[in-house]
């Protein structure tokens, strides 16, 4: 089986938090120690890939590639890619259509965290699967921000429904999508909706509808954490720092997934440990050796 491939959404969606012409994009604003995109892309990483597509806003790129390079100092092939305007998730599998070269891939949103015991064990098995589209449903307290999944007594997805008034499930699906090779071929299929994106939702309803979709539920012990609102950012923050501090472990750490993949070896992280020689980053990053 040829591996998967990557795409991590970070278009301009970052308006609600400041206006796009602060220059600020949000997905490389810190959550504590370090950038908001190391969170998605180390879940990338963490499903064993490296072929990694970062889609942005024209005006975006260089600032992302800027941090991020060309991701060799993490033993991963990062290509640039550009979405025009904020069109939609399911957009991302058209602008990724080349990259992606008849692969199956992963999505996931450049402002999406996730944490929990278990994280790369379900991500291996979603990995595994080559026919169809696997997402996560995780269980919120406002559904009706999100997409959600209606299921049977089963936990077999009967429906799929955006943003609903009145959801059928307290069940929202994250933003990290496992689909096969045919995503692009049914994205260029749907109609966009009434607030004119191609939704994701209408992509993985093709799927549903084929009996292709499958939904994990990511239990109590997961945390899917929200930045979308200053608030929830902070909250993001604090969340990684008590984290960190209790454990003394780091969260979407880049470098330790690398090192303990064999994609770099200790020169390749000595390195990384010079470019942070003076924080608690540098440090832990030594301790990896
Ligand atoms: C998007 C998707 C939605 C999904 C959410 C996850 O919402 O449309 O289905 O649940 O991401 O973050 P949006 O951020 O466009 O409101």
């Amino acid at each position: 089986m040829t591996k998967r491939k990557g795409l991590i959404l970070a278009g301009g969606t970052g308006s609600r938090l400041y206006p796009i012409t602060m220059g600020i994009s949000k997905q490389l604003m810190p959550i504590y120690d370090k950038p908001m995109i190391y969170y998605p892309l180390s879940v990338l990483m963490l499903s064993d890939i490296q072929e990694i597509g970062i889609i942005t806003t024209p005006q975006d790129q260089a600032q992302f590639q800027q941090l991020l390079g060309d991701g060799s100092q993490w033993g991963v092939n990062l290509t640039y890619l550009v979405q025009e305007k904020p069109e939609g998730l399911a957009q991302a599998y058209l602008v990724g259509e080349e990259f992606l070269d008849g692969q199956a891939s992963a999505m996931v949103l450049g402002d999406n965290i996730f944490f929990g015991h278990g994280l790369p064990e379900m991500l291996d098995a979603a990995n595994q699967v080559s026919v169809g589209g696997t997402v996560f449903g995780y269980h919120v307290s406002d559904p009706e921000r999100y997409g959600v999944v209606g299921m049977d007594a089963d936990g077999k997805v009967t429906e799929i429904i955006e943003k609903p008034t009145d959801p059928p499930s307290s069940y929202a699906v994250t933003g990290l999508y496992f689909l096969d090779e045919t995503a692009p071929d049914r994205a260029r299929g749907i109609t966009p909706s009434d607030r004119g994106e191609l939704e994701i939702t209408s992509l993985l309803e093709t799927y549903l509808t084929d009996g292709t979709l499958t939904v994990e539920r990511m239990g109590r012990g997961y945390a899917w954490l929200d930045t979308g609102t200053h608030g929830s950012l902070l909250d993001a923050g604090n969340f990684v720092r008590t984290l960190q501090s209790r454990q003394g472990m780091q969260t979407g750490c880049p470098e330790e997934i690398a090192y303990q993949k064999g994609w770099i070896d200790g020169a390749g992280l000595e390195a990384q440990i010079e470019k942070y020689s003076k924080n608690a980053y540098g440090s832990y990053l030594k301790s990896l050796l």
